[in-house]
């Protein structure tokens, strides 16, 4: 990677079909005299666009088309296969996915279908090559989207027929010969050897826990489908336009490889709703979600910021992501919906910016009166007044006006992250607080709170060579390109707890974790803490959730207040044996960031940078003032400096 240069540009999620066409015209000046550039249409469309198999009703789309690209906005219009209309089910009953209790789910709101189902990847087709052929040349689109939020409310793992005999043709594809399939799954154990590929079930009605290899086996085929349902959509787009496609993902929806699908996509988009993704936190105190009730973590969107700019170069030369849906106001779904803090729609918004993002899109322009979310805020109320975002997107409108462009760089430090490794401890926690998505935050958020910006890497893909610090947490396995970047990197690598600790079979390997070649440690033994036991390390900090018992001859760094190893390094590589607290994690990062000459900073509570090529971002998500350079920031602010003359821009 290279630098890059961004314009920022921002959007609006519209739904035409859900207002009186008397309403559009209005809409779309107020759209344009608030500063928007894109408006993104169509994702659950579908029952208006086909009401009848085989009879479309194309006029309503054409004239909203025709109405917004000749005011000058550019339009990214979606695949509506996220909402199959009720007639598709009627055709195919067997298209609904199946849940874990090998119920199938029924019609009535959205993503019903099943992945693997032949007959609805075709109909997904059939629809998207209708939507292609027809506005595949017309000047007012400006990029495609496939299908809304793949994922979103469980839906990607199904138990179906449909996925029963296409995971048994997947796997008989893998492992050819069921002998091969037995051994790696280790089948001698429970007597659970299989003759054919055919007598193979899914894994989830069995007795007990199923064989762990067998679910990571099914988790991958699973995220399989969702590869290939969008690269059909990809390639049928693809026949008539040559416009960028790209899809919105969700915040910690693991159940598939992102990197693996943005293989396909030019620009990857996600969805970002601080507040509902705060109240969804597993591993957040109640005191911390109070804190942060109306300001979202200062952390969570940042990291997924990273995450979506790293999917968004697997395609592209530089790296391309947008935010197609922010949160305005107050959401409809999670278990509490505060209204945000005064500025931060505006924050939130700049963040995306500071962190790369193209445009950044609103969800949605107006609240609707009836149907599941009338309780979900829009830029407009549903009495068409402007609701409270309004004059924070103006006041966006009118920084952009300061700040043109933003040319990003490759961050000094790279955070590896890897969907397997999800699925892997999902399967198999050993304990109710393993968390892989949290411990990836906890890392991430101790480099933030240094003043940290972060590259995410992916396991898969790892590039190591412009970074001075790796950090690896938790990753089940290591593989052949990943042991290659490790062993010729110059700079900084720290290994966290049950790395390398399983083969890519789900077993534990013969040399044991951390099973790094040239290494001397061993983990003889492991074990999961309840909440509140905690391991003390001699530097005053903790392991907490995790903790190894580990042998080796390599330097210890820190240890256990026992005098056990906690903390070990061999020349440039080190590796942590347990769960670090926070206080933990600072500690080891700020000596590894003097050393290797990063600046590093000491932020108050909620006050989080970002650095670019050219600025630097403060962004203040605390309930106390910050002081910055002269500067006071008060909850919600932000502050835009040029890096070298430390002059205010924004
Ligand atoms: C997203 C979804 C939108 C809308 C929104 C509400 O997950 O893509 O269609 O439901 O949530 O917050």
């Amino acid at each position: 990677m290279t630098n890059f240069i961004v314009r920022p540009e921002l959007g609006v999620c519209y739904y035409p079909e859900q207002w009186n066409k008397h309403l559009w015209v209005e809409d779309i000046e107020k759209m344009k005299a608030l500063g928007l550039s894109w408006v993104r249409i169509g994702e659950f469309s579908w029952s208006e666009l086909e009401p009848i198999p085989n009879e479309c009703s194309w006029d309503w789309l054409d004239e909203i088309i025709n109405l917004l690209g000749n005011a000058g906005l550019k339009i990214i219009l979606c695949t509506p296969t996220a909402t199959p209309p009720r007639w598709m089910i009627t055709k195919y009953p067997d298209l609904l996915a199946v849940d874990k209790d090998g119920k199938a789910r029924i019609f009535g709101s959205r993503r019903h279908y099943c992945f693997s189902h032949k007959g609805y990847q075709w109909e997904s087709q059939r629809i998207t090559a209708l939507l292609a052929e027809r506005y595949g040349k017309n000047k007012f689109i400006g990029a495609w989207q496939t299908d809304n939020e793949y994922g979103c409310h469980d839906t990607i793992i199904s138990y179906s027929l449909s996925a029963l005999k296409g995971f048994q043709n997947w796997l008989e594809q893998k492992y050819q010969k069921i002998e091969k399939l037995n051994e790696a799954w280790g089948n001698v154990f429970w007597s659970m050897k299989y003759m054919s590929f055919a007598e193979i079930q899914l894994p989830n009605s069995t007795v007990t826990e199923p064989n762990p290899a067998h679910v990571l086996d099914f988790r991958r085929y699973s995220s399989d489908q969702v590869v290939h349902f969008n690269l059909l959509q990809c390639k049928t787009i693809r026949k008539h336009s040559d416009l960028p496609i790209l899809h919105n993902y969700m915040g910690k929806i693991i159940d598939f490889d992102h990197f693996e699908v943005g293989k396909d996509l030019e620009i990857a988009s996600w969805d970002s709703y601080p507040l509902g993704f705060l109240e969804d936190r597993v591993n957040a105190s109640e005191e911390e979600k109070k804190y942060y009730q109306r300001q979202g973590d200062p952390d969570f969107q940042a990291l997924h910021h990273d995450l979506y700019r790293a999917v968004g170069h697997m395609r592209s030369e530089n790296p391309r992501w947008w935010i197609m849906e922010q949160q305005p106001g107050p959401v409809n779904w999670a278990p509490f919906n505060p209204i945000p803090h005064k500025n931060m729609v505006r924050l939130w918004s700049w963040e995306a910016f500071a962190h790369g993002a193209e445009v950044v899109s609103y969800f949605r322009w107006r609240q609707a009166p009836f149907a599941q979310e009338q309780m979900h805020s829009g830029l407009q109320r549903p009495d068409r007044e402007w609701a409270t975002a309004k004059d924070e997107v103006e006041n966006i409108t009118n920084d952009l006006e300061k700040i043109r462009e933003i040319e990003h760089t490759d961050a000094e430090i790279g955070l590896v992250f890897d969907y397997e490794s999800c699925w892997a401890w999902q399967t198999q926690p050993q304990g109710q607080s393993f968390d892989y998505f949290e411990l990836i935050l906890d890392y991430y958020r101790a480099l933030r709170k240094l003043g940290q910006s972060i590259d995410i890497i992916p396991a898969k893909f790892p590039e190591f060579k412009k970074r001075k610090v790796i950090i690896i947490p938790g990753l089940f396995c290591w593989n052949k390109d990943l042991l290659k970047e490790i062993k010729a990197f110059k700079g900084k690598i720290i290994i966290g707890p049950r790395s390398g600790s399983k083969t890519n079979h789900f077993s534990i390997p013969e040399n044991l974790a951390p099973n790094i070649p040239g290494f001397d440690c061993k983990v003889h033994e492991v074990e999961s803490l309840r909440a509140g036991e905690l391991i003390s390390l001699e530097d005053g900090s903790n392991f907490h959730s995790w903790h190894e018992v580990l042998h080796t001859s390599e330097e210890i760094i820190v240890k256990a207040l026992d005098g056990t190893p906690a903390v070990i390094r061999k020349d440039n590589l080190i590796y942590i044996g347990g769960w670090l607290d926070q206080k933990g994690m600072m500690n080891l990062f700020s000596k590894i960031l003097e050393s290797t000459s990063i600046q590093a900073y000491t932020l108050e509570n909620g006050h989080r940078i970002r650095k670019t090529a050219h600025h630097t971002f403060h962004f203040n998500y605390g309930l106390d003032n910050v002081a910055v350079m002269g500067h006071s920031l008060k909850t919600g602010d932000i502050l835009v400096l040029d890096t070298k003359t430390n002059q205010r821009i924004i």
